[in-house]
């Protein structure tokens, strides 16, 4: 089963968020179950294509409007990943330190047409193309409509939704960018008076899945303005829960760690992580120690930490540690409260891989009080490096989470909001009390099994669905 994924992001190549991680895994998991896999990405200018060499496999120019750019397919040499990876090297767009930026339109839009314009010469086509998130949303509209791409137009195609807040928005300015196709059919890229590429990866796609089923029910209520196309295209959607590359993931070989530790050493294990934090982040190793890990975004609820630590920190025995980036505003109310809470509170403002891990491995309780979660990986890694979760009940946080009171093992609230946030700390510290209990749970969540085995069968059950019926 030959699959192609197309996608902005994938691990250890670049990563802004979890949709890297995601797919960085996915296609590892499903050649493990007899796929034929790969991943086509941007080539970006980082320290991964720095120290990694390419062989130049295909070159031509592609058209954008009335411009034209020279590039080339790349393909890895070397086998460090367990899949097929190329990248699509456009210098004068794509070839940048960084993912994102503010010309996104022009860089995505040459990146997919070049996809498509090297798909049709070879020999071996993809039986799937699986597209990740808006950067890609035009694939699908591309694929059924644009003349040139005419004898690619029985590849079924799935769009998986990993954010739907972001869409990919552009005017019908740019329209001209676009190859030629029926403009009769202009209505397919257009939702609510401007080209809305995710719309039109929901319109076009012949499966359009989520990261998580919960989030699929959510977003059918509330979609950033595409549920009542979402509610309309239902037939044809489903929700996949994300696994945990456990490879990756992993307490007992991960690198990264101050020290490895398994279920039956996991409290000198995460004593040595802790102790190392502590020290690095002048913290007391003695109290529990929550800390929080991502995008500082409203999504994440972010923006009410600085209030929501100055009342825990003043109320409660304990220390707070942040990573993250983001918001300026919420980056300066961060900063300044390591003044007011020193010796009790720290953050790291910026993006930094290694420390993640260790916070995952030293933290006790991992706070998650998102307002959208599509799925979140941060609480399935606390799990399995044995931290507890602290989460708002959304999303693939309710879909993975179960409350301590319900016989589950974290602690769910309902609301993004100071007080739900701090009362949940203030439960979290009465249990880290307990220590038998803390111990028991803290093996209990880690042997949860949320690796990708179970979702990648269901991605493969689902291509196989589609053979022949596109809905
Ligand atoms: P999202 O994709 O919405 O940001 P996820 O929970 O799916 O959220 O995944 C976030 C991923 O990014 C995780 O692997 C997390 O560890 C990582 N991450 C987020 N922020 C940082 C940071 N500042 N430094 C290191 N890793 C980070
Ligand atoms: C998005 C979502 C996050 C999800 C990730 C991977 O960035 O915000 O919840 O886990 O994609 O699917």
């Amino acid at each position: 089963m030959r699959i192609m994924h197309v996608s902005a992001e994938c691990y250890p190549i670049a990563k802004v968020g979890g949709l890297a991680d995601v797919v960085g895994a996915l296609p590892k998991y499903q050649n493990q179950l007899g796929g034929d896999s790969s991943v086509v990405m941007p080539f970006y200018n980082n320290t991964f294509t720095q120290k990694h060499t390419f062989k130049t496999i295909y070159s031509a120019r592609v058209s954008l409007g009335h411009n034209e750019y020279d590039y080339s397919i790349l393909k890895l040499k070397s086998n460090v990943l367990d899949f097929d990876i190329f990248f699509v090297d456009i210098q004068e767009l794509l070839f940048k330190d960084y993912v994102y930026s503010a010309d996104d339109t022009d860089r995505f839009l040459a990146f997919q047409i070049a996809v498509l314009d090297w798909m049709l010469t070879l020999k071996k086509k993809p039986k799937y193309i699986h597209c990740h998130d808006h950067h890609t949303g035009l694939v699908p509209f591309m694929l059924q409509e644009c003349y040139c791409y005419e004898s690619l137009n029985k590849i079924p195609v799935v769009t998986t939704i990993h954010n739907a807040q972001y869409q990919g928005w552009f005017g019908y300015n740019n329209l001209y960018k676009i190859p030629d196709f029926n403009l009769d059919n202009i209505g397919l890229l257009d939702w609510n008076g401007t080209i809305n590429p995710l719309a039109a990866a929901i319109k076009c796609a012949w499966r359009v899945t989520t990261v998580s089923p919960s989030y699929m029910e959510e977003l059918k209520q509330d979609a950033n303005g595409l549920e009542g196309l979402l509610r309309h295209e239902s037939a044809k959607t489903v929700g996949i829960l994300n696994g945990v590359d456990t490879e990756v993931w992993n307490p007992e070989t991960d690198t990264y760690l101050i020290k490895n530790y398994k279920v039956s050493t996991v409290e000198a294990g995460k004593k040595a992580n802790k102790k190392w934090l502590c020290n690095e982040y002048d913290l007391d190793q003695d109290k529990p120690l929550f800390a929080f890990i991502g995008r500082l975004v409203g999504e994440k609820g972010s923006d009410l930490f600085p209030d929501a630590f100055d009342v825990a920190l003043n109320n409660n025995d304990i220390s707070i540690l942040l990573l993250g980036s983001g918001n300026p505003i919420t980056e300066g109310g961060l900063n300044v409260l390591k003044k007011e809470h020193e010796g009790k509170y720290n953050a790291f403002i910026g993006y930094d891989e290694r420390l993640s891990h260790i916070i995952y491995a030293g933290a006790d309780f991992l706070l998650m009080p998102s307002r959208v979660e599509p799925c979140g990986l941060n609480q399935m890694y606390s799990l399995r490096y044995g931290t507890i979760p602290i989460v708002r009940n959304i999303g693939g946080l309710k879909d993975t989470i179960v409350d301590i009171e319900d016989e589950g093992f974290g602690f769910v609230h309902q609301n993004t909001s100071v007080k739900d946030i701090c009362l949940s700390i203030e439960r979290a510290t009465a249990f880290y009390s307990n220590k038998k209990e803390l111990k028991k749970t803290k093996k209990r969540i880690m042997k949860i099994d949320h690796s990708w085995d179970n979702s990648a069968k269901k991605y493969m059950q689902l291509y196989k669905s589609i053979k022949k019926a596109k809905l």
